[in-house]
């Protein structure tokens, strides 16, 4: 039996647990069920309270003395961060597109000419199995570092049987080995490979009767994602590869609509996707229809800014009604990074969200987003025990204070992951008491 730990006196708990069950938009979305001088209890790895230190201090009087006790005095405590969206499983790296895209070339024209995801998936596909951990677990820890208790992963750097499969064995070890939790998600429709260029179609059958039913009867996968965009895979084969990863219990997500309007959110509705990825040119048809089959927008503003786009419309789909999660989409090319802290800053400052929408959608949203609603994304008694401690003392500096690791410390499962860093970049941090 582990000892049992006490938070006390946070300046500011956000415990995002409200009445609302489901993913949150309008002015739901804003509600952080907020604790002044808050306390959360845990006890073998999960919480077993939540309330203010008063609250909690006579409710367990008689254990105090067992317990870890952490004075959290003038800091802010959240639910460990959710990223919804990444592609953290790849071989190599890709900075000379980096220099190439700020030459001028665009990223379509980069992966056309064999660059771009093409360029990962060689590298991907030439890496083993233990090379492709070790990446991975580098990241894991940064993702940690950030704050970000649970990370949903794609394959898709390898369009073919042999590394699909590689890349998701990879997952699911780590799920195994690593304190973060991976949430795995098939995308072998992420560009059609070489081999196939030309037979797209043939590439989409090979798909549907030789990669998903082993995918599916090795329960590599829960959710099923394709690039939906012109050039690559159009409605009509996304549709398919979704209506059929359905047969076989994968839960349909998209990216959509990212370079052009291309009908990807209207979609994402029609076959009943859990989110629509990226959405940076939906249209508002494609916004409406989300909103009434409560599609969540899975919104990357970290990857708009990198390849020097507009942000997708986040105001306007809260405004409408969309649910709303956002994710780092760390991937080697379009978005290089494992900062949700970072994103949760773009996502007000590039897509006009409010600091506490932000936090919603980094949270319970995108837990929502990845079907673990029910486990992560608040601080609520029977919840696992993901805790943030950050060095500021509310959720508006969080979001206020940009670019920089505001996190002092990270609980997973109620075992302390990230310990006691004090960052000397806010001038408002307060000298932690413990
Ligand atoms: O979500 N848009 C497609 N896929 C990734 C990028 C992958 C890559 O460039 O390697 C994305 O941005
Ligand atoms: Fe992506």
């Amino acid at each position: 039996m582990t000892k049992p730990i006490w938070i006390k006196h946070a300046a500011q708990l956000a415990t995002l647990a409200t009445d609302v069950k489901g993913p949150r938009s309008k002015e739901d979305a804003s509600n952080l069920g907020l604790i002044e001088n808050g306390s959360l209890w845990i006890e073998d790895g999960i919480i077993q309270a939540v309330g203010t230190t008063e609250e909690l201090e006579e409710r367990y009087k008689d254990k105090l003395a067992q317990a870890d006790i952490l004075d959290a005095s003038n800091h802010l405590v959240t639910p460990g961060l959710v990223d919804p969206h990444t592609h953290v499983v790849y071989g190599g790296s890709r900075e000379r597109e980096f220099e190439m895209r700020l030459e001028g070339a665009t990223y379509m024209e980069i992966m056309n000419a064999g660059g771009g995801i093409h360029a990962t998936a060689r590298m991907t596909r030439e890496a083993t199995e233990a090379e492709l951990m070790e990446q991975t677990i580098c990241r894991l820890n940064s993702f940690l570092e950030h704050g970000v208790t649970t990370v949903e992963g794609k394959s898709g750097y390898g369009m073919n049987i042999k590394t699909e499969l590689k890349q998701l064995r990879v997952m699911k070890k780590l799920q195994e080995q690593h304190a973060i939790d991976l949430v795995p998600t098939f995308m072998g429709a992420h560009a059609v490979p070489p081999e196939f260029k030309g037979r797209e179609d043939e590439f989409v059958e090979h798909l549907i009767n030789d990669m998903l039913p082993v995918v599916a009867a090795e329960k590599l996968a829960e959710f099923n994602d394709v690039f939906c965009e012109k050039g690559v895979f159009t409605p009509e084969q996304s549709e398919r590869i979704l209506e059929v990863g359905k047969e076989y219990g994968l839960i349909p997500k998209i990216h959509a609509d990212e370079i052009e309007p291309y009908g990807g959110a209207e979609l994402a509705a029609k076959v009943g996707a859990i989110s629509a990825e990226h959405l940076l040119k939906a249209s508002d048809e494609g916004i409406e229809a989300m909103a009434k089959a409560g599609t969540i927008a899975c919104l990357l503003p970290a990857t708009a800014l990198y390849l020097r786009e507009e942000a997708a419309q986040g105001r306007k789909m809260i405004d409408a009604g969309v649910p709303v999660a956002i994710s780092t989409d760390c991937n080697p090319g379009s978005s290089p990074t494992t900062s949700m802290p970072l994103v949760m800053n773009l996502a007000c400052i590039s897509m006009r969200m409010t600091p506490a929408e932000a936090l919603t959608a980094a949270t319970y949203n995108a837990a929502c987003a990845i079907n673990r609603e029910k486990q992560i994304g608040s601080l609520e008694a029977g919840k696992q025990a993901d805790v943030v401690l950050w060095n500021v003392k509310n959720y508006q500096e969080l979001q206020y204070l940009f670019g920089v690791n505001h996190v002092h410390s990270v609980w997973k499962k109620g075992v302390r992951v990230v310990s006691g860093k004090q960052t000397k970049a806010n001038v408002n941090a307060h000298v932690f008491s413990e």
